[in-house]
C-alpha cells in the first residue's frame, strides 16, 4: 500500500473551520458537489470509490477494482493510469506528481492506483484498437531480496506467474518461455523502478515487471525509469520524467502545454471551501487514518455523544490492521535509554543563534543537542494484533504544536482559526496540519512552482522561478538547510497561498516510519516496544531573497516521529490525554495519547530450532531486534518446554561509552545473569536450563583509549564465529566481515567465499535488517 496517512482523494475530503464565523467548511470541487469533486483533476477516481473501498477494511477487504471501471470514470479521450508499489510513500507520491504534471501539461486525466486495491484480469484483454488512448504506468519500489513491497505482492505473484522470485535475479529469463503467449499487445505501459544501489537486488521490481511486459509483447513507450535512493531519487527521477513526458506526448499527439510557457496562467486551485454548520460531531476527524467519515475509535458511551469509549474488539474476531487501517494502541510505557548525553553541532561565528528550543543548548560558536533514545510500549491487548520477534512496527507520528502554530502564522491564519469549535465535518485545520500533512519536509521544486503562481511581488516570483530552473542552487538553498514550508513562505511575503491550495495541493501526506521490534512475541505477546534514537540537529539557513554575504540563522530540527515519540514519552505531545472512567468510558471526544501503529511482517527471524546457535550483530538501536532474540531464547530456556538445549547465543553490540548510550545495559545484565545462575545451580532442572549466552561490547569513544567497533570484536573472535557458522550450523544477523572470515578461516577463495555468504543467505542463516 502506499503507506501515506491520506492519498489525493482522502485529501479532498479534509474539512476546515472558516476564521470567522465558526462555520464548517469542506472540500468541494469547483464545479460544486462534493461527489464529483476532483473531476477537474489529474489524479482522479482511482480513489473515487477509495472511501468505501477503505471502510471495508477495518472488518475485512471489499471486493477489487478493475482496471476497466476505472478508466470509465476517467473524463478524457486519452487515458493514464498510475499504479504504484510503495511502502514509505516515495512511489506513491512520484505517481500523482507524474499524473498531476500529465494532467496541467496535456490535459489528459489519470488515476493514481494502490496495486493492491485492483484487480488486475483484465489489463491482458486490452486490445490494440480500443485501449489505443490508453498508457498504464507502475512506479514499484523493491524490498529485501528483491522482493515487491507488501501491496504489489499479490499483482507480483500473479503477474510473473511464478518467475523472478527472490534471489533469481536472471531477468533475461523471465518470460522467454511465454514469448509466444504474446497476451499482452495490446498494452502500452512506462515503468519507473525505485531501488537502493547499496542493495544486492537492485531494481528487481522495475526491471523483472518491465522485462516481464515485454516478454508478452506490450508496448514500452518511453524510457525504463531508475530511480536510486543511495544517490538522490529525486534527481533521478527530474532526469526521467522530461523523456517520459515527451513520450506520452507523442504518444497520445497532444502538444505539452507545460513547462515555462505556462509560467504567466494562473493557477487554478483544485478545490474550494465551503462553510457548513452544525455538523455532528461525531463524523469529526481527529487525527484517525482510515479514509471513511467515521471515527471508529470511538463508540457512543453511556453518556450519550459526548462520551465516548474506544472500540476494543474481542481477540476472537481478526482485524486486519496495516498501513491504511492503524491500530490507535494506547502508549503503556516509555523510558529513555541514555544517560544525559550531547552532540555538538559547531556554528559559524557569523551565523544568527536564536534562542534554543528544548532539549538544545547553544553557548558561543557550538549548539549542543540532547540525545534520547526511547523505549516505547504500545498496548495490543484485546486487539487480535499479532507480531513476531523480529518484525517491524509502522508508527504514523504528529507535528508539534509549535510547527503547527509556526506554519498557520507563515499563511497568516490567526491561531484562533486553527481550532474555532465545534468541527462537525472531517477536519479542522490543526488536525491536518498536526497529523496529516508533512509540513516540517523540505519543500521540494515542484512545490516551489506552484508557490511562484502565488506570488504578488515579481521580483520574489523570479527568484523562486530560479530555484526551481536551477536544480543545484535549489540544493543550495533549500535542500541542504532542509527549509520547510513556513520558513520559505518567510522569506517570500508577497507569496499568499490559499487554504485549500496548502491542503490540497501543496504539501504532502505525512508517511509512515519503521522500526524494528525490541520485544519478544513469546515473552510479551500483548505489547510491541520500539527502541528509537532521537532525530535532532540544527543547520544554517539563509534567507531567499538575500545576498550570500548575509548572516545565515540557525534553525532547530528534529524528526517528526521520534520528535512526537519523545514527547509523549515526556508528557509533552501537546495532544489531550484525557481519562478513562471506571467503566472505561472517555469524556473528551479528543485523540488521547494513543498511536497509530501497525505490524510488517519481515523476515528477519530467528531460527525456528532454538537449538541452532545464532551470532548478532548490531551497533546502536540496532540492537532493538536482538534484545527481542535474547529476551526470547532466555524466555524459552526458562520455560524449560523445550525439548532440546537452546543453542549459542552471541551478541556483538557497539555503543559510544557504557555511560552514554548503552542500551539495555541493566536488563542485559539482568539476562546474562541469569543464566550464570542456572550454570551454577545445583539443581538439575535448572542447570539444564543453561546455555552459551554472552554479550561482546565494543566501546567506540572511551576518552584514552583506542576506538573499538563491532567488526573489531567480530574479527577478533573470527575462528570461533567461523565455526559456529560453518560447523555448528549457525545463524547470523549481520553482513560485517562474513566474506574475509569465509576466506581467512575456511581456506576459501575470494569468489567461493563469495558463494559461501550466498549460501547461508538462501539457506536461511544468514539475515539482515537494514535501516
Ligand atoms: C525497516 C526499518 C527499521 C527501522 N528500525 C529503527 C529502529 O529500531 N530504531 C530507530 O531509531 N530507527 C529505526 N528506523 C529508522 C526510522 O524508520 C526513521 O527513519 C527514523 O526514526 C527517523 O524518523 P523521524 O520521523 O524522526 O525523522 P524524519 O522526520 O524522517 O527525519 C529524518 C531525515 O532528517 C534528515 N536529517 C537527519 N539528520 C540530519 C542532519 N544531521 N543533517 C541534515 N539532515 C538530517 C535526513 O534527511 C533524514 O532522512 C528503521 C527504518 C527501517 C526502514
Ligand atoms: C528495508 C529496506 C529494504 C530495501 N531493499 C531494497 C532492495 O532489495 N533492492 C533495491 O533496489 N532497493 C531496496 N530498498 C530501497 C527502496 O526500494 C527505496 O528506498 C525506495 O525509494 C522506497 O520506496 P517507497 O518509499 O515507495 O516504499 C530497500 C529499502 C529498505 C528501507
Amino acid at each position: 500500500m502506499g503507506e501515506s496517512a491520506f492519498d489525493t482523494s482522502d485529501i479532498i475530503i479534509v474539512a476546515v473551520v472558516t476564521v470567522a464565523t465558526g462555520l464548517f467548511l469542506w472540500w468541494r470541487s469547483s464545479s460544486g458537489s462534493a461527489s464529483d469533486a476532483n473531476s477537474n483533476k489529474g489524479t482522479q477516481p482511482a480513489s473515487r470509490d477509495e472511501l468505501s473501498a477503505k471502510e471495508g477494511t477495518f472488518s475485512g477487504r471489499q471486493s477489487k477494482k478493475t482496471i476497466t471501471g476505472t478508466l470509465e470514470t476517467l473524463q478524457t479521450e486519452h487515458k493514464l493510469l498510475l499504479f504504484y508499489g510503495s511502502q514509505t510513500g516515495t512511489a506513491e507520491d512520484l505517481a500523482t506528481r507524474t499524473a498531476n504534471e500529465v494532467y496541467a501539461n496535456f490535459g489528459v486525466e489519470s488515476a493514481v492506483c494502490d496495486l493492491e486495491d485492483f484487480d488486475f484480469s483484465d489489463l491482458l484483454t486490452f486490445s490494440a484498437e480500443t485501449d489505443a488512448k490508453v498508457v498504464i504506468g507502475f512506479f514499484l519500489a523493491t524490498y529485501g531480496e528483491g522482493e515487491p513491497t507488501d501491496n504489489a505482492a499479490d499483482f507480483y505473484e500473479w503477474f510473473m506467474d511464478g518467475r523472478g522470485k527472490g534471489e533469481d535475479d536472471d531477468i533475461e529469463d523471465i518470460g522467454d518461455d511465454i514469448q509466444n503467449e504474446k497476451q499482452g499487445t495490446g498494452i502500452n505501459y512506462l515503468v519507473f523502478g525505485l531501488g537502493n544501489k547499496t542493495y544486492e537486488h537492485y531494481q528487481s521490481m522495475g526491471r523483472r515487471v518491465a522485462r516481464r511486459f515485454e516478454a508478452i509483447g506490450a508496448k514500452r513507450i518511453g524510457p525504463l525509469g531508475e530511480g536510486d535512493d543511495d544517490g538522490s531519487m529525486e534527481d533521478d527521477y527530474l532526469a526521467w520524467k522530461p523523456k517520459a513526458l515527451e513520450a506520452l506526448s507523442a504518444f497520445y499527439g497532444v502538444k505539452d502545454m507545460g513547462g515555462k510557457a505556462n509560467r504567466g496562467i494562473p493557477h487554478v486551485p483544485l478545490f474550494n471551501l465551503s462553510a457548513e454548520s452544525s455538523l455532528p460531531d461525531k463524523s469529526v476527524f481527529h487525527g484517525e487514518l482510515s479514509g471513511d467519515h467515521k471515527p471508529r475509535r470511538f463508540k457512543d458511551g453511556p453518556g450519550g455523544d459526548d462520551k465516548r469509549q474506544f472500540v476494543e474488539v474481542s481477540a476472537k474476531k481478526r482485524i486486519l490492521y496495516d498501513a491504511k487501517n492503524p491500530l490507535f494502541s494506547r502508549v503503556i510505557a516509555s523510558r529513555n535509554l541514555f544517560s544525559e548525553t550531547y552532540d555538538e553541532i559547531k556554528v559559524s561565528s557569523t551565523d544568527i543563534v536564536p534562542s534554543p528550543p528544548k532539549h538544545f543548548t547553544a553557548t558561543g560558536s557550538s549548539i549542543k543537542v540532547l540525545r534520547h533514545c526511547i523505549h516505547m510500549e504500545f498496548d495490543l491487548s484485546n486487539t487480535g494484533l499479532r507480531y513476531e520477534s523480529g518484525d517491524h512496527v509502522g508508527i504514523y507520528g504528529a507535528n508539534s504544536v509549535e510547527h503547527v502554530t509556526a506554519l498557520a502564522q507563515a499563511l497568516g491564519l490567526s491561531t484562533g482559526a486553527l481550532d474555532e469549535m465545534p468541527f462537525p465535518n472531517p477536519c479542522s485545520v490543526r488536525t491536518a496540519f498536526t497529523h496529516y500533512l508533512a509540513i516540517t519536509s523540505p519543500i521540494k521544486q515542484h512545490q516551489l512552482e506552484l508557490m511562484a503562481k502565488y506570488a504578488t511581488s515579481e521580483v520574489e516570483k523570479e527568484v523562486i522561478y530560479s530555484l526551481v530552473d536551477d536544480r543545484t542552487l535549489y540544493i543550495e538553498k533549500i535542500e541542504t538547510p532542509q527549509k520547510n514550508l513556513a520558513e520559505i513562505l518567510k522569506d517570500f511575503p508577497s507569496v499568499k497561498l490559499p487554504l485549500q491550495v496548502v491542503l490540497g495541493e501543496l504539501l504532502h501526506p505525512i508517511v509512515v516510519r519503521y522500526y524494528s521490534i525490541s520485544s519478544s512475541s513469546k515473552k510479551e505477546p500483548q505489547t510491541v516496544s520500539i527502541t528509537a534514537v532521537a532525530v535532532r540537529y540544527a543547520l544554517p539557513q539563509k534567507s531567499l531573497m538575500q545576498n550570500d554575504s548575509a548572516p545565515a540563522h540557525i534553525s532547530y530540527k528534529e524528526g517528526l516521529v521520534t520528535s512526537y515519540v519523545n514527547r509523549l514519552h515526556e508528557g509533552t505531545s501537546g495532544l489531550p490525554t484525557p481519562s478513562a472512567d471506571a467503566e472505561g468510558v472517555y469524556s473528551s471526544p479528543a485523540l488521547p495519547t494513543h498511536v497509530p501503529i501497525f505490524i510488517r511482517t519481515s523476515s528477519f527471524r530467528l531460527p525456528r530450532d532454538c537449538a541452532a546457535p545464532i551470532i548478532m550483530i548490531g551497533p546502536g538501536t540496532g540492537v532493538a531486534p536482538f534484545r527481542a532474540f535474547l529476551h526470547e531464547r532466555v524466555h524459552i530456556a526458562a520455560a524449560g518446554t523445550s525439548k532440546k538445549p537452546v543453542g549459542s547465543t552471541w551478541l556483538f553490540y557497539g555503543c559510544r561509552r557504557t555511560e552514554e548510550d548503552h542500551l539495555y545495559k541493566d536488563e542485559i545484565g539482568t539476562l546474562l545473569n541469569t543464566v550464570e545462575s542456572w550454570k551454577s545451580s545445583t539443581d538439575e532442572t535448572e542447570k539444564a536450563k543453561a546455555f552459551d549466552l554472552r554479550v561482546m561490547n565494543a566501546f567506540s569513544r572511551v576518552p584514552g583509549q583506542p576506538k573499538v567497533y563491532v567488526q573489531d570484536l567480530v574479527s577478533k573472535m573470527g575462528k570461533e564465529v567461523y565455526d559456529v557458522l560453518d560447523k555448528q550450523r549457525g545463524y547470523s544477523d549481520v553482513s560485517v566481515l562474513l566474506h574475509k572470515l569465509g576466506q581467512e578461516y575456511g581456506g576459501r577463495s575470494e569468489e567461493e567465499a563469495k558463494k559461501w555468504v550466498k549460501n547461508l543467505k538462501t539457506t536461511g542463516k544468514y539475515h539482515e535488517d537494514v535501516w
